[in-house]
């Protein structure tokens, strides 16, 4: 069984990183990515994580699989089981065996979402508090989103996803702590806004120019919260609820459409997540560990 001392994160190195297909609006095969750019924002993402506390776990990159950068879109963590991704896209369905066979040597109880449903993990599927908001249509199906519920045996908010370039949750959605969160309303239709503003009590709405920045696709680190740059207005926000923004350029994953988070995948659990402050390995996790 897995075990954390600590805010944990699994990250990917970038080595094979690149554009090579085009699965979502932001990404096009003419406007390549810079290499060695890209691996320096995501170094400088990796030692700031580190510098808020966090321990960086890392999975072997592969070639050929450009977007196994995106280890959100691994699986879906739940205390020491994970329920791994099946992508919609060919494209990216060859990183779902190395996603297993880590999960599996690192001590997680991995489990497939049964039916041939899509489902792409902690991009679609985020906890706020007790509660599982999962984005679905684009990615990943409603069905399978509810039988995860099911089996993990929590509530599930279904929330339709209509804007292709706010494709997965995760890039427009983002628990803090339980109860409070901040989104990008048009990215979800009526029914999807009034559930989560039904759900959310302390809710802010990002601004469209910070969205398509990638404001939603923010790591939360206790009360660091490490981000994309080019999102002022929601940095000062965050600095009023009591939150310290971390600002890191991330343009080069933005080619593919991903950001910060994600570049991340929690295996302790988020923090806005309610099941993690009971006890991760059969033991109470603790307070996270002082503000540097
Ligand atoms: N190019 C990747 C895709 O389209 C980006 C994934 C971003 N990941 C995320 N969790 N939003 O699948």
């Amino acid at each position: 069984m897995p075990s954390f001392d600590r805010p944990t994160i699994l990250m990917c190195p970038p080595d094979f990183y690149g554009i090579e297909y085009e699965i979502n609006p932001w990404m096009s095969r003419s406007r390549q990515s810079d290499s060695s750019l890209a691996r320096e924002q995501w170094a400088a993402l990796r030692d700031l994580l580190e510098s808020v506390g966090a321990k960086v776990e890392l999975l072997e990159p592969v070639d050929g699989l450009p977007d196994l950068v995106f280890t959100a879109n691994a699986g879906l963590v739940w205390h020491d089981r994970v329920y791994l991704s099946r992508f919609r896209h060919q494209a990216r369905q060859g990183e779902t065996p190395h996603d297993g066979d880590w999960f599996r040597a690192a001590g997680f109880e991995v489990r497939d979402v049964v039916g041939d449903w899509s489902f792409e993990g902690a991009g679609d599927a985020l906890f706020c508090g007790d509660t599982l908001f999962a984005g679905y249509v684009i990615r990943s199906d409603v069905n399978a989103l509810q039988w995860l519920g099911a089996d993990v045996g929590c509530q599930v908010v279904p929330v339709q996803l209509v804007d292709d370039f706010f494709y997965h949750l995760d890039t427009c959605f983002c628990p803090l702590a339980p109860g409070e969160a901040v989104y990008h309303p048009p990215a979800f239709d009526d029914y999807g806004q009034r559930a989560i503003v039904n759900q959310v009590p302390e809710l802010y709405a990002v601004a469209p120019e910070e969205a398509a920045r990638f404001a939603c696709n923010a790591v939360v680190v206790g009360r660091h919260v490490v981000l994309n740059t080019g999102c002022p207005r929601l940095e000062a926000e965050l600095s009023r609820r009591g939150y310290t923004p971390h600002a890191t350029p991330l343009d080069e994953f933005i080619k593919a459409g991903g950001s910060a988070k994600c570049l991340t995948l929690r295996l302790d659990g988020e923090d806005a997540a309610g099941w993690r402050a009971e006890t991760v390995d059969g033991r109470a996790t603790g307070p996270l560990p002082p503000v540097p």
